[in-house]
C-alpha cells in the first residue's frame, strides 16, 4: 500500500505545567522538551509504523529542517517530496497540563509556503499512491484535494486544526473525512453525534470517522453507522493521540478490515500514545498494538 501524506512538519517545544495558564498568568514549567511533530509529520510516522510504505510530502525551512526529515528518513519514511528550502521550518509552543491536556500555539512557517506549483509537482511524482492524506496546516489545501481527485486518487482529508476557512474546504472531493467531535461540531454547526455524522455525510458522500474522546470513535458511510468504546489508560499527554489513530485507523480500512476493527486498531494505537510524553517519538510500534488488542 503506497500513501502519500501531504502534510506539515513542526518542531516542537512541550512545556509540562501545573496548570493550563489564563490571561495575563506567568507559570514556571515542570518540563521542558524539543521534539519532532506536526500532523504531517505523526501522521506519516503512524501509517509506515502500521505497515504502508510512505511518502511524505510538504515544506520546512533551509536551516533546521533536516531535523524533522532525518527523523522521518530514520523511520522509513521517503522524504525526496519534502522541499528543504523554506524560511523558517513550522514550530508549535504545546503546553501540557498534568492530566495530559494541551493547547498549542501554531508558527506554520514554511508549512504555509507551498504554493499550487508544488502541489503539481508533488502530484506528477505520486499521483500513483492508493491514498493521499492531508490535514489543514499546510497551504494550498483546497487546491490539492481538489487536484488529487481530479488526477484519480482516493483522498483523505482530516480537517485539523479547525480555523473558520475549514468550512470553506471542498469537501465534496474527500473520500474519507477523519476529525474530532469538535472539529466535526464546528464544521456543521451541529452538536448531537448522529447529527454530526449525517451533515458530514452530506458534504462528501463518502466515509466519515469521528472519534469522540473518552467516548471512542465512530465511523459512518451514510448507511452503517459503527462505534467503538475508548481504551481506559492514564494519559500524560495526548498530543499526537489524533495523528496516530488517523495513521493507524486509515491503514487499517485501506487494508480491507472492517470499519469496527479499524476504529480498534486506531484507538488501541492512540490510547498507547496517551501514556507517554511526547507525539511522533511516542507513536507506539504495530506488534505493541496488536498486544494491546489482545489483552483488550
Ligand atoms: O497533532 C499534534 C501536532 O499538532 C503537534 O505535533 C504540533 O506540531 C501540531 O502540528
Amino acid at each position: 500500500m503506497k500513501v502519500l501524506v501531504f502534510g506539515s512538519f513542526n518542531i516542537d517545544k512541550v512545556y509540562m505545567l501545573p496548570h493550563l495558564p489564563v490571561k495575563g498568568e506567568t507559570l514556571y514549567c515542570k518540563d521542558y522538551g524539543v521534539h519532532v511533530g506536526g500532523k504531517g509529520l505523526n501522521q506519516a510516522l503512524a501509517f509506515k509504523k502500521a505497515g504502508a510504505e510512505v511518502f511524505a510530502a510538504g515544506k520546512v525551512g533551509a536551516e533546521d529542517g533536516a531535523y524533522l526529515t532525518d527523523y522521518l528518513s530514520a523511520g522509513g519514511v521517503d522524504v525526496s517530496a519534502v522541499d528543504g528550502t523554506g524560511t523558517y521550518t513550522g514550530h508549535t509552543i504545546i503546553e501540557v497540563d498534568p492530566e495530559g491536556q494541551n493547547q498549542m500555539i501554531l508558527f506554520g512557517g514554511a508549512n504555509r509556503e507551498i504554493k499550487k506549483e508544488d502541489c503539481d509537482a508533488i502530484l506528477e511524482k505520486h499521483g500513483d499512491a492508493d491514498l493521499i492524506l492531508m490535514e489543514y496546516e499546510t497551504s494550498c489545501v483546497e487546491y490539492m484535494l481538489e487536484r488529487a481527485r481530479k488526477a484519480g486518487m482516493r483522498t483523505a482529508i482530516n480537517p485539523s486544526p479547525f480555523v473558520k476557512e475549514v468550512k470553506e474546504l471542498p469537501f465534496e472531493h474527500a473520500d474519507i473525512i477523519i476529525l474530532n467531535e469538535f472539529e466535526g461540531q464546528s464544521i456543521t454547526g451541529e452538536t448531537e453525534v448522529k447529527k454530526v455524522l449525517t451533515a458530514l455525510y452530506a458534504l462528501n458522500k463518502g466515509e466519515i470517522i469521528l472519534t469522540l474522546g473518552s467516548k471512542g470513535a465512530t465511523y459512518y458511510n451514510g448507511g452503517r453507522e459503527i462505534s467503538v468504546p475508548a481504551f481506559k489508560v492514564d494519559a500524560i499527554d495526548t498530543t499526537g493521540a489524533g495523528d496516530t489513530f488517523t495513521g493507524y485507523c486509515l491503514y487499517a480500512l485501506l487494508s480491507g478490515k472492517s470499519p469496527e476493527y479499524a476504529l480498534r486498531f486506531g484507538a488501541a494505537a492512540s490510547a498507547l500514545e496517551v501514556t507517554r510524553p511526547g507525539a511522533a517519538e511516542t507513536i507506539p510500534d504495530k506488534e505493541e498494538v496488536l498486544e494491546f488488542l489482545e489483552q483488550h
